[in-house]
């Protein structure tokens, strides 16, 4: 039922709240394994902790993330501490009983738990937090979901994550930010000029003029240039979420992180999402449990594997630094692509293995140079099926 502090949640939301999940999932032990004795997820937009029907809001779902987890008994060395904004007094009160069924369901919080729930802006908190700690800030999973484009500059996002292992999932709402954009009246302006972290107007002039699709890439590209050039990100990298009902585009989550380790674990969640492209939630995945269930394009990954590498002799290690850092696939992917390219001849050993079709660390691979047009594309502007290469890593 829906009252003051909640509402309906739609398939897309949910789509959101598991590539949290999925992300969590693999991030808490990571980061607990690393002798960090202290991490934190901060959810600078926590809403109410609870939809309509009963589901659980983002706080909800990644605490139980963590509680669940088959290996919380062996993070029991690590502090986790919640950071959970929310400005609305409504909501806050929910998400505050929804903590306290949630610990009474389970049976009492453990001692290495911390929750703190704060009734306040997400921007104030922020700043608070970089006063408080130095601007530096333990390893920290920031989450940050606004319903627009107003109180979360680019500039309080590079402040309060500037440590190195602090990374973020920033909710860009591309619809919301669509309809506004080109708003000239200066009290408009200046919340996007936040946002972008630019210093003047050239998103409203660069966007205007620009028809739907190119400028719903210009603006999600601005957005992922910004985050990494100004927000301090070297990896970043978009998901766009459609919502079905509306048949658009509702948003982008744009995933920043210095952590190649980090990036490769929230490609993998990406791909758990959209199991054919890695980079979208379109709502048409529901037949997942098919009995053909959909499989990966890796055609853009050989593509832009043999871009980077035909005519030259490479380490996998180089190869799959490459993958990690340069495409939207993941290290679990590209195996596959250079057993196919062995098979056809295109790739042979040099040294580093002791069985075909294996590709330990130290494996030595010599490519073929091409031999004809089919690949065009220069490197870095590969056909990774991604259509902005400077969504990655510029290095
Ligand atoms: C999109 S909802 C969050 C949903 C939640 N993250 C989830 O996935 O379940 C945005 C929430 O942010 C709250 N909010 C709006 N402006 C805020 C601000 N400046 N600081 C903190 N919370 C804010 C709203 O009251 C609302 O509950």
């Amino acid at each position: 039922m829906t009252s003051r502090a909640t509402w309906p949640i739609e398939p897309h939301t949910q789509a959101k709240h598991n590539l949290l999940r999925f992300y969590l999932d693999a991030w808490f032990p990571i980061l607990s394994s690393r002798n960090n004795p202290h991490v934190i997820f901060l959810d600078g937009f926590a809403g109410p902790g609870i939809y309509a029907e009963g589901e659980p809001g983002s706080p909800i779902v990644a605490l139980n993330t963590l509680m669940s987890h088959s290996h919380f008994s062996r993070m029991s060395q690590t502090k986790f501490t919640f950071i959970l904004i929310e400005r609305d007094s409504y909501c806050f009160k929910s998400l505050k009983g929804q903590l306290r069924d949630y610990w009474s369901d389970f049976g009492g919080k453990p001692n290495n738990v911390f929750i703190h729930p704060i009734n306040n802006e997400f921007r104030n908190v922020a700043e608070q937090t970089v006063t408080a700690t130095q601007g530096r800030l333990a390893p920290t999973l920031a989450f940050i979901d606004p319903f627009g484009w107003s109180g979360v500059p680019m500039a309080t996002i590079r402040d309060l994550l500037s440590t190195r292992k602090c990374e973020v999932i920033f909710n860009f709402m591309y619809d919301s930010v669509n309809r506004f954009v080109a708003d000239e009246t200066p009290s408009v302006a200046h919340h996007f000029a936040e946002l972008f972290g630019t210093e003047g107007m050239e998103h409203h002039h660069l966007a205007s003029d620009r028809a739907t699709e190119d400028r719903k890439t210009f603006l999600r590209d601005l957005y992922v240039d910004q985050l990494r050039t100004v927000g301090g990100f070297r990896f970043v990298t978009p998901f766009e979420v459609i919502n079905q009902n509306r048949g658009r585009t509702a948003y982008f989550l744009v995933f920043g992180t210095r952590s190649p380790t980090g990036f490769d674990r929230m490609k993998g969640a990406m791909w758990r999402v959209d199991p054919e492209s890695g980079c979208r939630y379109s709502g048409d995945e529901g037949d997942q449990l098919s009995l053909f269930p959909p499989q990966p394009n890796l055609g853009p990954l050989k593509t832009a594997i043999l871009d980077r590498f035909a005519g030259t002799t490479v380490g996998v290690n180089r190869l799959e630094q490459f993958v990690v850092e340069e495409t939207r696939y993941t290290s679990t992917q590209y195996k596959r692509v250079l057993k196919d390219l062995e098979s056809e001849g295109s790739i042979s050993c040099v040294s580093g293995r002791k069985k075909a079709g294996t590709y330990p660390p130290r494996t030595v691979l010599r490519f073929e140079p091409l031999k004809d047009s089919r690949h065009p594309a220069p490197p870095n502007h590969s056909n990774d099926g991604y259509s902005s290469s400077s969504s990655f890593s510029s290095e």
